[in-house]
């Protein structure tokens, strides 16, 4: 599986480095508040487990599940959602945790539907950012690291289902998407 991999873009102690920060300036900008992790399945999973280590706060975690419809060659901008929150958000200051923003159109559709809910707060942290990406209006108050336009894998996010357990985040060889 690592012959697969052409580069690698964040090490190991990139990551950490990069999750203790993050942690330690949500620990400051949540100091006394009700603070609910919500992870996005499936691709944060191994950030979120790393982040919320280095948050100095009581907090609760829970998890969610959606699929991007994809009518044709353009995303509708609609998301399924696949598995919902186990308890109620209302009141709570909630972060939503996801491991990359690209088009958006995920985390404006979950943002829109957690927002609903009566929340006390809602921001967002992404352990990457591809802004060239963009499409709906939507920014994370709080990014990990900035990236080019090129697909990554490992640390959570996959190929085809695949390659989520490196520990550090690359590129693929060409080969392997001719597969
Ligand atoms: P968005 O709705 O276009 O922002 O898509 C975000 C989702 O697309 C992420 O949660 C990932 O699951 C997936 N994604 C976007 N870029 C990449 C990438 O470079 N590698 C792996 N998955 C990606
Ligand atoms: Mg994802």
């Amino acid at each position: 599986m690592k012959n697969d991999v052409k580069e690698v873009l964040l090490t190991e102690d990139d990551i950490q480095e990069i999750c203790r920060t993050l942690g330690e300036k949500l620990t400051a900008d949540y100091q006394g508040k009700d603070l609910f992790c919500v992870g996005i399945l499936k691709g944060s999973v191994l950030f979120m487990t790393d982040l919320i280590k280095h948050i100095d706060l009581p907090l609760a975690i829970d998890f969610m599940d959606v699929s991007s419809y994809h009518g044709g060659t353009e995303s509708t901008g609609e998301v399924q959602i696949l598995k919902d929150l186990s308890s109620s958000i209302e009141n709570k200051d909630v972060l939503i945790i996801e491991d990359i923003l690209e088009t958006g159109t995920t985390l404006k559709s979950i943002t829109e539907l957690l927002q609903s809910r009566r929340v006390n707060s809602l921001e967002i942290v992404t352990l990457l950012d591809k802004p060239n990406r963009r499409k709906a209006d939507i920014e994370a108050k709080y990014v990990g690291k900035k990236i080019p336009d090129e697909f990554v894998i490992g640390y959570g996010l996959d190929y085809q289902e695949k390659y989520r357990n490196l520990p550090y985040i690359g590129t693929l060889k060409p080969e392997v998407y001719a597969k």
